[in-house]
């Protein structure tokens, strides 16, 4: 029960607690109760995110560069540095004052840039935010708009701001390396680094009602030209051993273990986020491979193990 109570908000994780005290009931022969359970189960709406947003039917012609998400987590998901946490309370409290703000003749916060290396939380924190926010979340694919864009009018990249100035939404930038990455060419691209210039004015000019997003993997190397757009930078960084015993408890609070995984922090230092979230599936997914409902210390380990592997052999490959 104290699992399926920690899991509010979380639809995937409710659903297996749920299916776990149902099969439970079955063993125990409390037929009646597992399968009016089981209907309720059945029945029962995922929870709805909170955009509060009205939503405004998308230009049709963006539909292939651009895409809307529906958040599916939350603020319980995500470990972010004080630091960012900071941040993050800052812009909603200055986004809830917005309109007072604005009355006043001054602006508020809202073209954002997250750097950091792969897999340390910025498209989920894109995603949290929106969530807290209550705004819908919309990914612009930027490598297709800048293909798109190429001979074509600026009439996509118009519309993408006008829908971005008319829709409160959080617009996130995937990938924004692909936009300096292509303001960096030189010789025949000439063409390109004009769209790329006339997509830098936009973002230069939109007043969005919502947030422009853009996440990048480099950051000292980011043009100038491209910071000073933006009214604040955020950097992920990979964890430190408090953030990584932060995500170890969070990872393993509804699951079942007979030992303690932050004895481990020193052999997972270095390693991303993602990095880490796939080392404990690998370690669940091994208890559940062998009808265990405990995750013991040897499935841990050998999931570190697996991914020290992986990683000495993807570096290797990074830098050949
Ligand atoms: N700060 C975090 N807290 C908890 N989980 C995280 C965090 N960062 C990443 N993860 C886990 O790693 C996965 C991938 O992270 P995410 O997609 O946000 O990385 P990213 O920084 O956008 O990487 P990329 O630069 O490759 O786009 C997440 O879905 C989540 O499972
Ligand atoms: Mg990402």
């Amino acid at each position: 029960m104290k699992k399926l109570f920690a899991s509010r908000g979380r639809d995937e994780e409710f659903r297996a607690v749920a299916e776990q005290i149902i099969d439970e009931e079955e063993k125990k022969n409390n037929r009646v109760l597992a399968r009016s359970l089981r209907r309720s189960l059945e029945t029962a709406q995922p929870a709805r995110p909170k955009a509060l947003a009205p939503l405004i039917p998308f230009p049709e012609a963006a539909g292939d560069f651009i895409e809307r998400i529906e958040p599916t987590h939350n603020r319980q998901d995500i470990v972010l540095s004080a630091e960012n946490v900071r941040i993050f309370l800052g812009l909603l409290r200055e986004f809830q004052s917005a309109e007072t703000i604005r009355r006043r003749g001054l602006s508020v916060r809202s073209k954002l840039l997250f750097c950091g290396p792969p897999g340390c939380g910025k498209t989920l924190c894109a995603e949290v935010f929106a969530s807290e926010l209550g705004l819908p979340l919309y990914i612009v694919k930027l490598d297709r708009l800048i293909s798109s864009y190429l001979g074509e009018t600026a009439t996509n990249v118009r519309k993408l701001f006008e829908f971005a100035r008319t829709q409160p939404c959080v617009l996130f930038f995937d990938e924004f390396d692909a936009l300096a990455r292509a303001r960096g060419d030189d010789g025949e691209h000439n063409e390109l680094r004009r769209v790329v210039n006339s997509l830098l004015i936009f973002i230069d000019r939109i007043q969005p009602r919502g947030f422009v997003v853009a996440a990048t993997n480099l950051d000292q190397s980011l043009d100038p030209a491209i910071w000073r757009r933006f009214d604040e930078v955020v950097w992920f960084d990979r964890p430190d051993k408090g953030m990584i015993a932060r995500f170890l408890k969070m990872r393993f609070k509804n699951v079942a273990v007979d030992f303690d995984p932050r004895a481990h922090l020193a052999a997972l230092e270095g390693y991303a986020y993602a990095e880490l979230e796939r080392l404990c599936i690998q370690a669940i997914k091994a208890a559940i491979i062998d009808k265990r409902k405990t995750v013991l210390e040897g499935d841990f380990v050998e999931a570190i193990a697996d991914e020290r592997r992986r990683k000495r052999r993807t570096s290797r490959i990074a830098t050949a």
